[in-house]
């Protein structure tokens, strides 16, 4: 990837591209960095153009485009025709895809595969994965295609079973002392990032302060590199989700649930459409 790719727009718009190198310099900088999540091709749009860093294609699609309970189900190809939306969105962010449960756990071969698969058939630039020592390897083939990786510790939703809930990760002494080590591994053999999830703040502060790439947080508090959110969720969509580390900027279910509403009182009262509202 270049760190000097340039996208010429439609509208003759020159827009530099935010690379991984660009994610390096921010954090060398101390510039924060800013991510959301975005499954299909309007709200990519409009987070693009409002100035994201970064766009992930979550595997929390699963929740919340999908209707699942957990991230489990989504599968390969699914995760690539959300990746298609957006990346067809995206003129100015870096847009990172999870690959999904089942996709690279276990077997080096079967996560390139499904890495090539995304970069090739989606155009996204970068992959993200959940784990530490445990995928090492498959992390490591990955990388060796010159496929950027971005890792995941802390809260693993794909661990949900495992866990059994979504409650603070690595409270105690030995979880955490495992998660700074990963986090080290993951810088060692060259991820380009890892998202730090529902952690104390302390312990995401000391390892962001530990590892010289960028450390995004949701739910790991402000002592990190940058802040990833669910779209879905900071919009208000969901009005049924709220954690604490949860910032809502809209109360998008009542403002859609109003509009509707106001919808379907003007069809049946004869109101809409009016005569300029016809040919
Ligand atoms: O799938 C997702 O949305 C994520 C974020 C919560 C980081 O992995």
């Amino acid at each position: 990837m270049l760190d000097t790719q340039i996208r010429k727009m439609s509208v003759n718009k020159e827009v530099k591209r935010v690379t991984t190198h660009t994610l390096q310099s921010m954090k060398d900088n101390g510039e924060k960095i800013s991510m959301l999540t975005s499954y299909d091709y309007s709200l990519a749009t409009i987070v693009d153009d409002a100035g994201i860093d970064v766009i992930l294609v979550g595997d929390s699609a699963s929740n919340v485009m999908a209707g699942h309970e957990t991230t489990l189900p989504i599968t390969l190809d699914q995760m690539i025709y959300h990746a298609q939306s957006v990346v067809r969105a995206a003129k100015r962010c870096l847009v990172v895809v999870d690959i999904p449960f089942g996709s690279y756990q276990g077997n080096s071969r079967v996560a390139l595969d499904s890495a090539i698969r995304i970069m090739k058939e989606s155009g996204a630039h970068a992959v993200k994965v959940e784990g530490g020592e445990e995928i090492k390897d498959s992390v490591i083939r990955i990388l060796s295609a010159g496929i950027p990786v971005m890792g995941h510790l802390g809260l693993t939703p794909q661990s949900i079973y495992k866990f059994g809930t979504y409650t603070v990760r690595a409270k105690e002494n030995a979880e955490a002392e495992k998660l700074k080590e990963d986090a080290k591994l993951l810088e060692q053999i060259g991820c380009f990032a890892i998202v730090l999830e529902k952690i104390p703040a302390t312990l995401a502060k000391e390892v962001a302060a530990s590892v010289s790439i960028p450390v995004i947080g949701i739910g790991a508090g402000g002592d990190v590199d940058g802040q990833v959110l669910v779209l879905h969720d900071m919009l208000g969509i969901n009005n049924e989700f709220s954690p604490r580390f949860l910032r809502k900027y809209l109360n998008l279910y009542e403002m859609i649930n109003g509009a509707v509403k106001q919808y379907i009182n003007d069809v049946k009262s004869n109101d809409f459409p009016n005569d300029k509202e016809q040919y």
